[in-house]
């Protein structure tokens, strides 16, 4: 079959991808996005483009018969997940020894199933990760860059000293409070606006509705609202959906080739294709460029990538725990499933820990006080490459994740014991396990900035091949991940649009 040639690929439309998309579109810059997941657009039988979480059905996860949620049971019952049909729904878990990683799939990638905290970093250590990249641009020019483009807000303080929905927060402040400890708002790309309007009752519920890592029906600024909808505004990028790259390689003229398997609804592959381009920007998020990279270095196909490739791979030191509150601290039926605040005790040098202040809206009172910790584990992990099975494997191991544990349990060892409070052991499986270590929300690295790439996300060893994702970043960013991946990508696109396309 011909191949199908266009000047620039971008492989992904979560973060990564979709600036690259919109800033090559502006530049006049002929473009195809090559995604893997489904358009999010269409309305099922219930008259909704997604589902909740409370009743999950076949859109809420990748090619499944059974959902994989993050809390798998509730008084150690197996009532969280259901049978689900195979379809290729929003949300995928993908399986390594000891760590499996949750990622978004359809246009727009983790925006279409994040909890929407939108984090600066602290300068300083967004300095310490990114030695060489010029750290005051950054806070000038495209950390404000992304938070503009990606409509980050914040909750009324009012309001949320008042509603019933983040009651849940309040508690949890109180107790941090209660041990001497900081908590910060958070923003968030959810429109606060409508959230007021959700609990006026003016608008149709969402967040305020159990609505999060299944899809956001109403509320979520998701990138194909941002980003996406402004690049395919210039008339110059194209988005094909359910079309998976397989594998990458360069034909004799310097240009790339893409093996591509489309696929229905079913996962069956209707189709194989072969696309052609001389830009090439992978935005498959920290596994699915890491994995492509990986492949194509290990089986010939891109030979002279870097040993960096595959490596300096993290989880953002991520741990999730329930705490078990006391009778009068109720934390509300009612909950937002839309952070805005969070436990920050990163300036603690001793034990560097940022816990987002999680809900679990299950519409009964449950007491529990739930949290997504980041730790600052500085354990990493490489990729290596199975030549039998064409498999690429992540080399985690259960004593790397421990280390988030140990770092978890200090900080709150402290909240429980300043509130005489103790763990949840119901939230994780039968085994009573208290901290949730074996999956990462925040998957991070493998084509490390300055590594794998040049400082600006340029492949080593190739030309005219980038990174603009989550794998640039080196295993940890201390706070919930996608502003920096943002702001990152926009700093690579203007100095690549400037130096390498021109005539
Ligand atoms: P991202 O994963 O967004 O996009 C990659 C895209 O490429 C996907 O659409 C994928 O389908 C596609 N793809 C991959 N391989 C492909 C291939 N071979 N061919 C075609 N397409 C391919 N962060 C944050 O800052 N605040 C938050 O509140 C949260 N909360 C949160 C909750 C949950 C449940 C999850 C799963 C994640 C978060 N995150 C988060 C993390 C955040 O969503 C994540 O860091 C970013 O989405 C990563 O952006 P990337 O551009 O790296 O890839």
């Amino acid at each position: 079959d011909a191949v199908e040639f266009t000047p620039a690929i971008v492989i992904g439309s979560g973060y990564g991808g979709a600036v690259a998309a919109l800033r090559l579109g502006e530049a006049g810059i002929r473009t195809l996005v090559l995604e893997m997941g489904r358009l999010w657009n269409t309305s099922g039988p219930d008259g909704k483009v997604f589902c909740s979480t409370a009743t999950p059905d076949r859109r809420s996860m990748w090619f499944r018969t059974r959902t994989e949620a993050p809390l798998a049971t509730f008084l150690w019952l197996d009532v969280v997940n259901k049978d689900i049909s195979p379809y290729p729904g929003v949300l995928d878990r993908v399986h390594y020894d000891h760590m499996s990683v949750y990622v978004g799939r359809g246009v727009g990638g983790g925006s279409l199933v994040n909890g929407g905290m939108a984090v600066t970093p602290l300068q300083s250590y967004f300095a310490e990760q990114f030695p060489t990249v010029d750290t005051a641009e950054m806070y000038r020019t495209y950390f404000p860059r992304a938070r503009s483009m990606l409509g980050v807000n914040t909750v009324d303080p009012a309001w949320f000293e008042s509603t019933e929905w983040y009651r849940f927060t309040r508690i949890s402040r109180k107790h941090a409070s209660n041990a001497g400890l900081k908590t910060t708002f958070v923003p968030n790309v959810y429109d606060f606006g409508y959230m007021q309007r959700e609990a006026a009752g003016t608008a149709t519920r969402s967040a305020l509705a159990g609505e999060v890592i299944y899809g956001n029906n109403h509320g979520k600024r998701s990138l194909d609202q941002t980003y996406l909808a402004s690049a395919l505004g210039t008339g110059n990028v194209t988005i094909h959906t359910l079309e998976r790259v397989k594998s990458i390689s360069r034909a004799a003229d310097g240009t790339y080739v893409l093996a591509v398997d489309r696929i229905d609804d079913t996962g069956t592959v209707v189709e194989t294709k072969e696309y052609g381009c001389t830009y090439l920007f992978l935005g498959g998020g920290s596994v699915g460029t890491t994995e492509l990279l990986v492949r194509a270095r290990e089986s010939g196909t891109l030979p002279a990538l870097d040993a960096g490739v595959g490596t300096g791979w993290g989880t953002n030191g991520n741990v999730m725990l329930g705490r078990a509150n006391h009778l009068w601290d109720t934390v509300g039926a009612n909950q937002s499933t839309m952070p805005v605040m969070g436990i920050d005790d990163w300036a603690n040098a001793a034990n560097p820990v940022f816990a987002e202040i999680a809900p679990l809206p299950m519409g009964l009172e449950h007491w529990v006080s739930l949290y997504l910790a980041i730790t600052k584990n500085p354990e990493r992990a490489s990729f290596s490459y199975d030549s039998a099975t064409g498999a690429v494997k992540l080399g985690w191991s259960a004593a790397q994740s421990a280390v988030s544990v140990g770092m978890a349990k200090k900080l709150f060892d402290r909240i429980n014991r300043a509130n005489t409070t103790m763990y949840r052991y119901d939230l994780f499986g039968s085994g009573n396990k208290v901290f949730a270590d074996d999956f990462t929300y925040h998957p991070l690295g493998g084509c490390v900035l300055g590594k794998a790439t040049d400082d600006y996300g340029r492949v080593k060893g190739y030309s005219r091949l980038y990174v603009t994702d989550g794998s640039l970043v080196p295993g940890s960013i201390g706070v919930n991940p996608f502003v920096t991946i943002t702001a990152l990508a926009e700093r690579t696109m203007a100095r690549v649009l400037v130096e390498d396309t021109a005539p």
